[in-house]
């Protein structure tokens, strides 16, 4: 089972880092959001739709994920353009879209061991594998 017990609530507008250390289950995580991979117990729900199933439009339910990424940085009808096309302050927020984070989740061997602010986790972690990844992997 590459993930255990793994329950995570995203609020709407809230980005989120996962970290952990390789073969913790990150990909693997993303990989179910994204149903490439598909959950064998438990829920997964993305607003009011329950998504768990291998049911349903999968490329417009992964086309409806990156769009609203863009329209929470005010670039929803960027969405079919190439970086290229992009200003540099705009290239700037698509990287701060992917990547700018409210919540640090730090998984280790398929769990979620620790969900907090970003420096609660990096400057204060609460669990001793969260301190030894911070101090010694990162
Ligand atoms: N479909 C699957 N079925 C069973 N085990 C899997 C499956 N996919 C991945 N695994 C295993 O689950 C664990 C988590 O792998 P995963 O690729 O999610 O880790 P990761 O955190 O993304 O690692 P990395 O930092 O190296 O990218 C690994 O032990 C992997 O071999
Ligand atoms: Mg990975």
């Amino acid at each position: 089972m590459a993930l255990k017990d793994v329950s995570l609530r995203v609020l709407p507008k809230q980005v989120v880092l996962v970290i952990g250390p390789s073969g913790s289950g990150k990909s693997t995580l993303l990989r179910c959001i994204d149903r490439l991979e598909f959950l064998t117990s438990g829920e997964m729900w993305i607003d009011d739709d329950r998504v768990t199933d291998r049911s349903g439009d999968i490329r417009k339910i992964r086309e409806e994920l990156g769009r609203r990424l863009l329209e929470r940085v005010g670039l929803g009808d960027k969405a079919e353009s190439y970086p290229e096309q992009l200003s540099g302050a705009q290239q700037q927020r698509v990287a701060i879209a992917r990547a700018a984070a409210e919540r640090v989740v730090f998984m280790d061997n398929g769990e979620i061991i620790e969900s907090e602010p970003p420096s609660q986790v990096f400057a204060d972690p609460q669990e001793e594998r969260t301190k030894r990844f911070v101090e010694h992997i990162l």
